[in-house]
């Protein structure tokens, strides 16, 4: 059985411990993030002014690897949850996205 609002993000193997990997959903860019054998899927857009996280291709974290981390402002944003701990955007958070893993694939979805 498919549900046809799941769409791939990735391949599993191609994402190690902290590393993230972007990807399309209907028209909104996301990430997805392997944490501590868990895996995290945000919408790419920082709370703050609405733009894009990262200025590099697949580059999400601070230098420690412990937050994620905008690129403009530098708020940071938990791994777990997404929410914003420092920053100019304090007590807002990303928005998270469903994940699950189908025959070595990541799938992301909109929360229902
Ligand atoms: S745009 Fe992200 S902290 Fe300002």
């Amino acid at each position: 059985m498919t549900d046809s609002s799941w769409h791939t993000a990735c391949a599993l193997n191609a994402l190690e411990d902290k590393q993230a990997a972007e990807f399309t959903l209907d028209d909104t860019p996301g990430f997805v993030i392997a944490h501590k054998g868990e895996l995290r899927a945000y919408v790419n857009r920082c709370p703050h002014l609405g733009i894009e996280l990262n200025w590099m291709p697949g580059r999400f974290l601070d230098a420690e690897q412990c937050f994620i981390q905008c690129a403009t402002h530098g708020a940071l944003f938990s791994l777990d949850k997404g929410l914003c701990i420092a920053g100019p955007c304090q007590g807002e958070a990303l928005q998270q996205l469903d994940t699950r893993i189908d025959q070595d694939q990541i799938l992301v979805r909109f929360p229902e």
